[in-house]
């Protein structure tokens, strides 16, 4: 399937970016050709801060949740944090009239007004739709329908869309290729190549999120189609054993995420189920550590205080927001202790200490070993939950609770 890449890019670039050079068999080349026909991304220089629908409402969203959700980003504080995107997922979609045009169903009245009240309260509105003829709920798709629903949505004023793979994969991949994998991914780029092509044509600039689940290594071209952030996983729930399985499947992904385009670990179940503090303050510490997106996505008119407390800690937010937007890479673990870092500006780390497993660190403690992370102790940082300074030194014994995290910026590592 590889060998065949360099074509497909090429293929895919021509029918994002109009007419290109001849397919090359060199993918690199494929890949200059397709960045120079791109402009350079107007969206998405950090990664995405909001919230989404999907994680606490499910198939139940309506107008109001929207509504209530925008004034709760805003009354909360989430808004002055850095939230910003509102963005309803799956179940809004009617069905399409005599011309094709879409219309949303009794739960969503009226699209473009919904879309006037999240702008008016200073905030942007995302939407979902999927590649084949029906999204995963089972709702209307936009196949066949590209860019009639691209300017729609661009006519509503929406500023950002989710486009998740789901009946494409049965309805048309399967089904027009049903031996061929090569094909049916082929069938899979081009579907996405579409719809970039499609936002792009609007003019309006339109966050582009590729959910197809990591799918043939969707960060290798998701970039060139105009993708802004890619799901590399399967669905998260509230569950730690489930975060922590997502978490450690972004290892090896650090290269592709960048000012303009993300690795997308899926939404946040801060604050949904029955995850622990710790867990959520990981899941939430880690997910910024991955410059990941940040969109919540509990039950806001009735969040915590201590869930909001999490989801607003602004040391926090501003590791997943650094300028930088290098992701961070996994350096060691030892059992159950994970030690990951990430490279900020100005010179500046950021060490996250994870104990994945039981109580086993409370009757001998993990000794931290600097060395492996290329620094030299005693270093002075920040505990970004304490808010406290604290000195990072060699093999100093640390004693995590289960699944807690130590989170620490270091302004001058050495
Ligand atoms: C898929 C996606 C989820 C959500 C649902 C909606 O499962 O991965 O994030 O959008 O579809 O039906």
């Amino acid at each position: 399937m590889r060998i065949h890449r360099s074509l497909l890019l090429a293929a895919v670039a021509s029918l994002a970016f109009g007419s290109v050079a001849a397919p090359s068999q060199n993918t690199s080349s494929a890949r200059k050709v397709a960045k120079a026909q791109s402009a350079p991304p107007q969206v998405a220089q950090k990664p995405l801060m909001g919230w989404n629908s999907w994680n606490y409402f499910f198939g139940k969203v309506t107008d109001k949740d929207i509504r209530d959700s925008a004034d709760q980003i805003v009354a909360s504080g989430m808004k002055d944090a850095g939230y910003v995107y509102v963005n309803i997922d799956d179940t809004w979609e009617g069905t399409r009239d005599a011309d094709g045009v879409l219309h949303t169903n009794s739960k969503f009245p009226d699209m473009k007004a919904l879309a006037d009240y999240v702008h008016s309260k200073g905030l942007k509105i995302g939407i979902y739709s999927s590649p084949g003829p029906k999204t995963c709920a089972g709702y209307e798709g936009s196949y066949g329908h590209e860019e009639q629903d691209a300017k729609l949505y661009a006519a509503w004023g929406i500023d950002y869309v989710k486009y998740d793979l789901c009946s494409f994969i049965p309805e048309v991949m399967q089904k027009q290729a049903p031996n061929d994998k090569a094909e049916q991914m082929r069938m899979m780029v081009a579907a996405y190549a579409k719809m970039g092509k499609a936002l792009k044509a609007t003019g309006r600039p339109i966050v582009f999120s590729l959910c197809q689940y990591g799918w043939d290594a969707v960060w290798e071209w998701a970039p060139e189609l105009g993708g802004n952030l890619w799901r590399t996983t399967g669905d998260i729930t509230p569950h730690w054993d489930r975060v922590y399985a997502i978490l450690s499947q972004q290892e090896g992904l650090q290269k592709y995420a960048g000012p303009g385009h993300w690795n997308d670990p899926d939404m946040l179940e801060v604050g949904n189920g029955r995850m622990s503090l710790a867990e959520n303050r990981t899941h939430f510490s880690m997910w910024a550590m991955l410059s990941a997106p940040l969109l919540a996505g509990n039950d806001l008119p009735h969040m915590k205080p201590e869930i909001r407390d999490i989801l607003t800690n602004r040391d926090v937010i501003a590791i997943d927001q650094d300028k930088l937007g290098r992701q961070a890479a996994r350096v060691y673990s030892e059992g159950e202790v994970d030690v990951w870092m990430k490279h900020l500006s100005g010179g500046a780390v950021a060490i996250a200490v994870l104990n994945a497993g039981s109580d086993r660190y409370a009757t001998h403690p993990f000794h931290l070993n600097l060395a492996k992370l290329g620094l030299h102790g005693p270093l002075q940082g920040k505990d970004l939950w304490t808010g406290k300074t604290v000195e990072l030194k060699d093999n100093m014994p640390l004693e995590l609770p289960s699944h807690d995290i130590l989170l620490v910026r270091i302004a001058k590592p050495r």
